[in-house]
């Protein structure tokens, strides 16, 4: 009976939960080599468990060359010696689990590694060869084959196309990314097959779901067909798109022949099968930038996919109008295949939230604000390692970065290694990362640790903290009806709006303090700034400010 009861409880344990990334080689080091590992992770669960997440994603600790950060994989069924090796990862899924969590890994089937086995046969065989088919090889063109099959560039910067350089076999590999990491090709059945053993391989070592990495890509069309415009396309794609018409990124977007294929659908409702195969809610989340924007419904229809990213907040405005547009088209479209929306304020690939939203003091006002807006919305959440703290992008000399980025667009992008400077824990050496030299520098100060943080009442982890605790005990927020929010009437630049029952939120999205006449009696349950006050029947909602009243 109690089993039974435990199972009912945890029936969409997703569909309302706070997610929270590791991004393992960044959280916590044991072992003195300047990087974290899977150690670390259990040593710090008891932190995860404090802090009030559901549910830990860990970014890639398989076995690679690591050329990106470990999403160029090797083999995705081991561990790579960085981070520890298979037994660790199972005491990290059993630990996670008797801390009460559930744990998400990322699986990454765009591309492998060019050091994993595959691509090794693939260009030591001839060019027509089974091995190759496993990839996108093709010959060039110009009469010794010297121009790249198509013009497509990298998502990382230059082109998306390498030439082996065996005299003989002299042929192209497709790589979107980096150039050692290899796009695979879909159409092929021993790439099928692998990823279902991948899959099954570390939901038999019961790990509770996947973040599917680059999942709009899997398939292609036309791979020998030039693209009109592939630097613009280049420059839309990576958001570079200062000086670009609106209408001429959307149409960019609209069709990218690499992109958001109908072919993908195909294999995530073979996946969906295997997720359903197993005991438990194992879940999947798609990293995958679609437009428009309501094609994302498309891959968490009932057979395919649980969970899409919306991306919305990683790249929007402190504005008002514009959030609450994008609340209502994400909560709508997701909301019409019964899937829950999503919310990321940050990750590993973009910059923190303190310094997109100004930096400062201004950035970490408006960062505070920001967060709590997201922790009252229905759905799940996301945080990135360290958001909780504020931190703001780390600065790093040109000599210290890690990020192919930087290297293939030849430091015209900086890169994202700003977004994955290791955790300052505590007040010690390496704010406690490490007894080795941190991957890269670390010049937080102490008022930015944990170790303080924990201690200063109105700082930004205890705000995270308190906002995590309602939202996981308050019936208006901890429910799963997901689409639940009623919008409230306000002025220009406030967003307001009640969950029921008996939960309201206002953001002041503003730079100017605001009063609103409140019809009803209220108690503030929480605010992002101290400013904020219920004085009888009004709110001081202070400028850039959320807070959330019981009514
Ligand atoms: C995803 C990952 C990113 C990686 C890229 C290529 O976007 O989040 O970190 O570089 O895929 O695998």
């Amino acid at each position: 009976m109690l089993f039974f009861v435990m199972e009912k409880q945890d029936q969409g344990w997703w569909r309302n939960a706070t997610i929270y990334q590791v991004y393992p080689r960044s959280f916590q080091d044991t072992d003195g080599d300047g990087e974290g590992d899977l150690q670390g992770v259990i040593k710090r669960l008891s932190y995860l468990r404090w802090l009030g997440v559901d549910a830990i994603w860990l970014s890639p600790f398989y076995k690679s060359p690591n050329k990106d950060g470990g999403y160029d994989v090797s083999d995705p069924r081991d561990v790579d010696p960085r981070f520890g090796n298979l037994s660790t990862a199972k005491d990290l899924i059993e630990e996670t689990h008797n801390a009460g969590l559930k744990i998400i890994v990322d699986i990454v089937p765009n591309h492998f590694s060019t050091d994993h086995i595959w691509f090794k046969e693939a260009i030591n065989s001839p060019g027509n060869s089974e091995a190759r088919k496993r990839f996108h090889f093709y010959d060039g063109r110009g009469s010794t084959g010297e121009i790249p099959p198509n013009n497509w560039n990298s998502i990382f910067g230059g082109p998306a196309w390498t030439r082996l350089e065996d005299e003989i076999n002299s042929q192209w590999y497709l790589h979107l990314f980096d150039s050692t990491q290899a796009d695979l090709n879909w159409q092929n059945q021993d790439v099928r097959r692998d990823f279902e053993r991948t899959l099954k391989f570390w939901l038999d070592l019961g790990v509770d779901g996947f973040r599917i990495d680059v999942a709009h890509g899997l398939a292609k069309d036309e791979i020998l067909k030039d693209h009109p415009d592939p630097t613009g396309l280049t420059r839309a794609l990576r958001l570079d798109v200062t000086g670009m018409p609106d209408n001429e990124r959307a149409a960019l977007l609209s069709d990218v022949p690499f992109f958001d294929r109908e072919g993908v659908h195909e294999i995530y409702r073979s996946w969906r099968k295997i997720f359903d195969s197993y005991s438990g809610e194992r879940i999947s989340v798609a990293e995958a930038w679609v437009h428009p924007s309501s094609r994302a419904a498309r891959y968490v229809r009932r057979d395919e996919l649980h969970q899409i990213f919306n991306f919305d907040f990683l790249i929007a405005p402190w504005d008002g109008e514009f959030l609450v547009s994008a609340i209502k088209r994400i909560l709508s479209e997701v909301g019409a295949v019964g899937a829950p929306a999503t919310w990321v304020l940050s990750n590993h690939d973009s910059p923190r939230l303190v310094t997109r939203l100004g930096g400062g003091e201004i950035g970490q006002r408006r960062a505070r604000a920001f967060a709590l807006l997201t922790h009252s919305l229905p759905g799940g959440c996301y945080i990135y390692q360290g958001e909780e703290l504020g931190l703001s992008d780390g600065s790093i000399p040109d000599s210290a970065r890690q990020d192919p980025v930087y290297y293939r667009t030849k430091g015209i992008d900086k890169g994202r290694d700003g977004a994955r400077v290791p955790m300052p824990w505590s007040n010690d050496p390496n704010f406690g990362f490490t007894k080795g030299r941190p991957w890269l520098p670390m010049s937080f100060d102490t008022s930015q640790s944990v170790e303080t943080q924990m201690h200063v009442k109105e700082s930004s982890l205890n705000l995270y903290h308190a906002s995590l605790e309602i939202r996981r005990v308050h019936p208006a927020l901890k429910k799963s009806h997901d689409q639940e929010l009623i919008w409230l009437e306000t002025q220009l630049g406030l967003i307001a709006f009640k969950r029921e029952p008996g939960l309201a939120v206002y953001a002041n999205t503003t730079n100017q303090d605001r009063i609103i006449r409140l019809n009803q009696p209220a108690k503030l349950l929480i605010s992002s700034s101290a400013d904020v006050k219920v004085i009888g029947p009004e709110l001081h909602l202070a400028k850039d400010s959320t807070c959330w009243l019981e009514m």
